[in-house]
């Protein structure tokens, strides 16, 4: 059974209008299939992070094997064939992902509640941010800017100068976190 989450890390904003005047760029990274409603975003490494504590209940780890059905089933759900895709198969999903020659499990981090995954982002050591998702019941609270905040630093140790993402033109939420965190279309 799914436990229930404190009350206080309940509540979702409404959602924002649509972004406007935004001009689409060209696709990076791995995935290239239906990269014309993506825009590309970067960060340079100095750029400033903003406060971003990590939730109350929340704790961080490095994915394991364990965890990969429940995050898969949470991207899958985060994404909705909307804003992202993922593979339909759980295990074509984590057999991808180990043999992805860009993964570092430093870049896999998962943020659960109560020993339950909650939140996910993962980076290749390209310095992309390839997924960032946080269930809904935990949105609203901080959460992807903590995630977001442990995955820059995480970058910056390994010497990166600068961060690349992609984000749906349509994805005006997450557009909002990440130009929060100083990325911007080139
Ligand atoms: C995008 C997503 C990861 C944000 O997670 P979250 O934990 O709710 O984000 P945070 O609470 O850290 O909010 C960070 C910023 O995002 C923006 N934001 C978050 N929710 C918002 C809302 N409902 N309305 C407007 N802006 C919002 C704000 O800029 C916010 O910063 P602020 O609180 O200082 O105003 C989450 O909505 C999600 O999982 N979406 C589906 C998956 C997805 O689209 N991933 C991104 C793929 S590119």
């Amino acid at each position: 059974m799914v436990r229930r989450p404190r009350k206080a890390l309940f509540g979702r904003r409404p959602a924002p209008p649509p972004p406007v005047g935004l001009a689409i760029a060209a696709p990076v990274g791995h995935d290239t299939s239906r990269s014309e409603r993506y825009l590309v975003l970067r960060r340079p490494m100095d750029a400033p992070v903003p406060a971003s504590p990590v939730p109350e209940g929340i704790t961080f780890a490095p994915i394991t094997a364990d965890d990969a059905t429940a995050v898969h089933a949470l991207l899958k759900a985060a994404y909705d064939d909307r804003f992202g895709s993922v593979p339909e198969s759980a295990l074509t999903w984590w057999k991808d992902l180990m043999l992805d020659s860009e993964y570092d499990s430093n870049l896999a981090v998962t943020a659960k509640f109560d020993g339950e995954i909650v939140g996910f982002c993962l980076c290749w050591t390209s310095s992309f941010v390839k997924d960032i998702a946080v269930d809904a019941r935990f949105r609203g609270h901080g959460l992807a800017s903590a995630l977001l905040a442990q995955a820059i630093e995480a970058l910056r140790r390994r010497g990166a100068d600068e961060i690349v993402l992609k984000v749906h033109v349509h994805n005006a939420i997450a557009q909002r976190l990440y130009r929060k965190f100083g990325f911007a279309q080139e």
